[in-house]
């Protein structure tokens, strides 16, 4: 079956980010097209990028790439859960891409944006760093508002039809990690 990684793409203490991917995940997992997972980046605790070889050349030093490696390597999609700070997504999930490349290679994406904005910005930034890295990213995305779909800027309570959002995102990311997997024999 489909594997498909809901990855959280904060790792500040007091995250909003947590909460938005377990309700992704949650309406995720009702669909049963797919198996979804969350990846979270705190649990694998990247530094800043210390490999001395670019990741193209696909040879890892460290343990806590190998590990990331093995992590990505075996999802065939993406949610990109992201947060916006100053108009771009994470440091975090930046580097985190940044890590890898082949692992990253012909696979789909969705996104999941919030900000003060919605997101969107960072989920724009982050489909031209993950063009890059061959990813294909879905066109519907998912983009929530800090003042409107939570209480006091921290309790996510997400207005009713962001649930639509999120159905017509997976439902074209899971299509498209089916089709891509043609493409990675
Ligand atoms: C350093 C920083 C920069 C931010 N910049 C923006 C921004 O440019 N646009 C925006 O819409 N929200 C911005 N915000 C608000 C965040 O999107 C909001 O606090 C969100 O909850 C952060 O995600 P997190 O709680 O998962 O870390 C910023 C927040 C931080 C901490």
């Amino acid at each position: 079956m489909t594997k498909v990684g809901i990855v959280i793409g904060s790792t500040r203490p007091g995250r909003n980010g947590a909460a938005v991917a377990r309700w992704v995940h949650d309406l995720a997992v009702k669909r049963g097209d797919a198996d979804y997972e969350l990846v979270d980046l705190e649990d694998y605790a990247l530094p800043h990028l210390d490999e001395p070889l670019p990741a193209a050349a696909g040879q890892y030093e460290h343990a806590h790439t190998r590990r990331w490696s093995q992590a990505v390597a075996a999802l065939d999609a993406f949610v990109f859960v992201t947060p916006e700070y100053n108009r771009s997504t994470s440091g975090a999930l930046k580097t985190a891409i940044d890590f890898l490349y082949a692992e990253w290679a012909n696979k789909a994406a969705g996104f999941v944006g919030y900000g003060v904005d919605g997101g969107a910005r960072a989920i724009e930034h982050l489909r031209q760093i993950l063009a890059t890295a061959g990813v294909a990213g879905v066109a519907p995305q998912v983009t929530l508002s800090i003042r409107d779909d939570f209480e006091n800027f921290s309790d996510f309570r997400p207005a009713a039809r962001h649930e639509d959002s999120v159905r017509l995102m997976l439902d074209q990311l899971v299509s498209w990690a089916e089709a891509l997997r043609t493409v990675r024999v």
